[in-house]
């Protein structure tokens, strides 16, 4: 076994390796399969002319979904974010980075990162930090974080399911909205605040209105569930397992937070993550007027020693990039086959007449 795959491998506790353990995620919570993508059975053109071709951020991307920020916090997950940055370059994707918490008291960490934007100096990199940390160390701190990575956008994660069970959570959210208001008029690159499985109320959406966000990426229920992940870090025994169980489904639908956004009459983009496992999951989300849509769990699969097993093909849990590549290659078909069995030619043609949702949640 290589080194990073054995490094994965033995990291049978922290938060990479439990995200892979299916009791980590709220398979089905997504609520997605209640939308059905209405087929066009002669569409006017030829498969090859469908594009994925996406604007936003100033850029022209390959493809609407995205790497979704994972964990940078860890000293070992400098192979994993190299490995990623380089995908991001190598198809022309974006790339959320992990929280950077360490970063604004670890030279290393920052030293990391400076290598990392060498190897692959044209990926699209979005920053990451949590909002009680901004709290905080403030917006300066940010804008640092931010020029070191050279980001094209900031995430700021909000996660206070997490922050309550985590040993070492930090819930204090004093002051959040009157400092994130602060960064979006101070950042010089846009400020797009997610969820990390939770997802968004219709209210706090109607709310984020007025503060200046360039977009909301709604990392809604039904896929890697942060109390879960945080409640699997326990032994079966300790109080914090007893107590993280009784929210293991705690959260807003990737579904319902999306149509939450549409109630709300947002005047800023919608990106959509949470249990995005396929192409067509893709289409459906963008259907439901989401800009961008982003995986995270999928892209890690990559890295594990059997990727066989998780629907990669490649015969090597050795070859990472090339596992990477097919993950990113089988999304890109899917949405393409969809497209066109839908009668889209281009990601814009993709609206809410394309579906049809399960009357329950219209
Ligand atoms: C291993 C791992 C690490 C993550 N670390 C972060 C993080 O540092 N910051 C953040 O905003 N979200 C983090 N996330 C949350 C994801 O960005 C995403 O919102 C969530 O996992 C739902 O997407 P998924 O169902 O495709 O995994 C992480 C997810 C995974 C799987």
């Amino acid at each position: 076994m290589d080194e990073l795959t054995l490094q994965f491998e033995k990291r049978k506790t922290d938060h990479i390796q439990i995200s892979m353990d299916p009791r980590s995620q709220a398979g089905g919570f997504s609520l997605l399969d209640q939308v059905q993508i209405i087929p066009e059975a002669i569409p006017d053109f030829n498969f090859e002319e469908v594009s994925l071709e996406t604007q936003t951020l100033n850029h022209t991307f390959s493809a609407p979904f995205f790497i979704s920020s994972m964990t940078a916090g860890h000293k070992d997950s400098l192979l994993v974010n190299q490995k990623l940055a380089a995908l991001s370059e190598r198809k022309n994707i974006l790339m959320g980075v992990g929280s950077q918490r360490r970063e604004l008291t670890d030279a290393d960490a920052l030293k990391e990162w400076a290598n990392i934007r060498r190897s692959s100096p044209k990926a699209k990199l979005v920053g990451n930090l949590g909002i009680s940390q901004l709290i905080q160390f403030g917006p300066e701190a940010v804008q640092k974080l931010a020029d070191q990575l050279q980001a094209c956008a900031f995430f700021i994660h909000v996660n206070a399911l997490q922050e309550c069970l985590q040993k070492e959570g930090t819930p204090n959210f004093r002051g959040s909205w009157k400092t994130l208001e602060v960064l979006c008029q101070k950042l010089n690159v846009p400020v797009v605040v997610k969820e990390v499985g939770c997802g968004f109320s219709q209210k706090t959406l109607e709310r984020l209105k007025s503060i200046g966000v360039y977009a909301v990426d709604v990392a809604g229920l039904g896929g890697t569930h942060w109390g879960r992940v945080e409640t699997l870090r326990f032994s079966q025994d300790q109080s914090g397992f007893k107590i993280g169980q009784q929210f293991d489904n705690w959260g807003i639908s990737t579904l319902e937070s999306l149509l939450n956004a549409k109630k709300a009459n947002v005047n800023y983009q919608i990106w959509a993550s949470g249990g995005i496992r396929s192409g067509v999951d893709i289409f459906k989300c963008l259907s439901l007027n989401a800009k961008l849509v982003g995986l995270a769990q999928p892209w890690m699969q990559a890295f594990s020693a059997q990727p066989k097993s998780l629907g990669i093909q490649s015969s090597s849990a050795v070859d990472h990039d090339e596992n990477l590549n097919q993950v990113y290659d089988r999304l890109a078909q899917e949405l393409r086959i969809a497209m066109f069995c839908a009668g889209t030619i281009n990601v814009n043609d993709i609206n809410l007449e394309k579906v049809k949702i399960h009357e329950d949640f219209k």
